[in-house]
């Protein structure tokens, strides 16, 4: 690991233009469990059944009582931990421009990254779906289920769903950042959810190094990143950083 830490360090002070593509693994260490693998939240719902678009409509006090009741709790009490202040203390040494992140907690935000593009939105917003009036989600008292906007229209997170569109500006945008990249960092996703899987992608394609950062192996292990860094982000990127002051 030490040899890579070192590697990471000198190509992201070689770099130009460095952006991070983030998933759930970053924020395991705040409490917030990933979707996948072992105590994965796939492992305990059918994501088809509870987080598709077509589900909630068809049956929201189910989806709101068995995921969003849960999601709402466990984000709202989560705290940002090493690796997003890890990513805010790159961009704060000038070495990262833009976050894509598939993860709806605002972690990032929270830690102090100011260029932060919300692929698959956020649940720190609700909005009605009759008047599509906005709440933060701090404002939204689950005294019913499922949660009912002034006008009594049923509120929904502003999370994207299964079967929803990526938001056009933030699928724009990421194309765009991976295109002109010339490294982008991979956090703690399993890369198996298109088309945020594309960006390393995209970026690789355009000639960028991809330095992948993850206790395991994933899609793009061997085939899209140049180099996996085996380990816990939080701690990998306190390394990162220490050796990257060394040399800045
Ligand atoms: N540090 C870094 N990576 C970690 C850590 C950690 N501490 N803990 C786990 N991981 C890795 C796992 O090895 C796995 O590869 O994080 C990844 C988590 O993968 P997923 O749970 O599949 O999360 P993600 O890739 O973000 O999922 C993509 O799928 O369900 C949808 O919309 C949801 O945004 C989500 C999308």
């Amino acid at each position: 690991m030490d040899t890579l830490i070192k590697r990471a360090a000198e190509d992201i002070a070689a770099a130009k233009l460095v952006t991070a593509l983030t998933g759930a693994g970053i924020s395991t260490e705040s409490g917030i469990p990933p979707f996948r693998g072992k105590g994965g939240l796939w492992e305990r719902f059918d994501p088809m059944e509870v987080a598709h678009i077509d589900a909630f409509m068809q049956d929201p006090t189910r989806v709101w009582e068995i995921l969003l009741k849960e999601m709402k709790t466990i984000v709202e009490a989560a705290r940002p931990n090493d690796s997003h202040t890890g990513l805010t203390k790159l961009e704060n040494l000038g070495k990262l421009s833009t976050i894509i992140t598939q993860n709806v907690d605002g972690l990032h935000q929270v830690a102090g990254s100011t260029d932060v593009i919300e692929f698959h939105g956020n649940f720190a917003s609700h909005r009605c779906l009759d008047c599509q009036k906005q709440y933060a989600s701090h404002e939204v008292q689950i005294t019913q289920i499922p949660p009912r906007c002034d006008c009594n229209g049923i509120l929904r997170p502003n999370a994207v769903f299964f079967g929803e569109l990526i938001p056009p500006e933030a699928l724009r945008r990421s194309q765009k950042i991976a295109t002109d990249c010339d490294l982008m960092l991979v956090l703690g996703t399993s890369a198996e959810v298109q088309p945020a899987a594309m960006m390393p992608v995209i970026a690789k394609d355009t000639g960028a190094t991809i330095i992948e950062i993850n206790p395991q192996s994933t899609a793009l292990t061997g085939t899209v990143s140049d180099y996996l860094i085996k380990g816990k982000a939080g701690e990998v990127m306190n390394r990162i950083i220490a050796e990257l002051e060394q040399i800045l």
